[in-house]
This record gives C-alpha cells, structure tokens and sequence, in this order.
C-alpha cells in the first residue's frame, strides 16, 4: 500500500513537472494595451550619461514591454543580456540577411524592423513564411519615440558592458527611423 502511494505521488509530481514545462514552451505572452504612460520630457543636450540610460532602463521594462517576451534565459525570446556580442555573432553569420552592419545598429534593426533576420527557433510559420514573433516597437501598442529607441540601446550597450557609443540626439544615417527622417528634412 505505501509503495502504491510512493509511486502515484512520483508519477503525479513527474506530471506536474511535464505540465509546468510544456506551459512555459507553448506560452507565448500577448501584448496588451496598457494606460498611456506619462512622456518623459528631457532637454536632450543636457542629459547625462547615467540619465540616459536609466531612462532606457525604464522604458525597457515599462512601456516598451520587452521583459514581457525577453526574460532572460529560458523564455520565448533571446536572452539580451549580453545582446552586443550577441549581435557581433550574428552579423557573422551567413544567414544574416539585413542591413546592419555594427551590433549597434543590428539592435536598431531588431527593434525597428524584427522581421529583417529572424533567430533560428524563434520564428513562427504564417503562410509558410518564417515571421518573427516581435513586433516593430514603432507600432501601434508600443510606440517608442526615436528618442526613447535610441535609450533602449544605450541601456542595452551598458548592460552589455561595453560603452554607451549611442547619444540622445544621435541620427544614425541611412538607419533613420521614419520619425528622424521627418525631424531631418525639417530641421536642416
Ligand atoms: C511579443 C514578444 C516580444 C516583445 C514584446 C519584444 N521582443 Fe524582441 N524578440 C522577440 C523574439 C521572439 C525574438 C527572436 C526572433 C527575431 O529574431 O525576431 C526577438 C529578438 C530581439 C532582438 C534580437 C536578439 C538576438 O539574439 O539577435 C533584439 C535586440 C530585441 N528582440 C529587442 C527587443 C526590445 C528592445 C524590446 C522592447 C522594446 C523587445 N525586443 C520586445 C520577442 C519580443
């Protein structure tokens, strides 16, 4: 009788462990509108450094709802904890099809056109083509400012541990973003 109770209870816990695994790879978290968030109103030529970045570190965690998908390692996305070098390795790669061509601009690009160069095992299959789970992060839910991208990848460049290369009023050129362009014509 103990024995059969011994073994119902490891088959169950076996089962709940099975459940628990299968939940987290078949889970793919939805984004969902949340209250517009106040806007963060900066004099970009006065802004520091560590402020930038803080700012960044904000919007990675609040309204641009990458921890969401990126939880570090074992979640539904890369881990971007080390995304710099990441991103090194990736442009090395033969399949790397866009059009970056330092890791700072290959994080631009993952954020601004996910779609470009999808991971391998990342990607899901619509209409037979291979499509990256991530959406622009200039679309409709997450609607990050250039200003606001630009703090992301210095966030990021810092917790990579590498240097903070990008600046608020930076125009990465050939890489604008559809708002810069607009700022652009505008202002020269
Ligand atoms: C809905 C889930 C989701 C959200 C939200 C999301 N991502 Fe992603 N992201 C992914 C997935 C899945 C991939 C891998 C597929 C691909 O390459 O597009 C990815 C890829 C990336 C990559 C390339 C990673 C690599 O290893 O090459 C970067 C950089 C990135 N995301 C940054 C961000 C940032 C910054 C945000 C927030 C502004 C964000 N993501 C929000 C799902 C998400």
């Amino acid at each position: 009788m103990k024995r059969r109770s011994l073994i119902f209870f490891s088959l169950f816990s076996l089962g709940v462990v099975a459940l628990y695994f299968l939940f987290v790879e078949l889970y793919m978290p939805e984004l969902r509108p949340v209250p517009p968030p106040k806007e963060e109103v900066f004099d970009i030529a006065l802004i520091s450094e560590e402020e930038f970045v803080a700012f960044g570190e904000r919007i990675f965690t609040g309204k641009g709802s990458c921890r969401l998908c990126h939880k570090g390692l074992g979640g539904r996305a890369p881990s971007l904890d080390e995304i710099f070098f990441v991103a090194e390795d990736r442009l090395a790669e033969t399949a790397y099809k866009g059009r970056a061509r330092t890791a700072t601009e290959y994080i631009l690009e993952s954020m601004l056109e996910p779609g470009l160069y999808v991971v391998e095992g990342y990607g899901k299959t619509e209409q037979g083509r291979v499509v990256s789970p991530m959406p622009r992060v200039t679309s409709g839910l997450v609607n990050l400012n250039p200003l606001e991208i630009r703090a992301v990848v210095a966030y990021l460049q810092r917790s990579s541990g590498v240097e903070v290369s990008i600046k608020p009023s930076l125009v990465m050129p050939g890489f604008a973003m559809e708002k810069d362009r607009d700022e652009d014509r505008g202002g020269k």
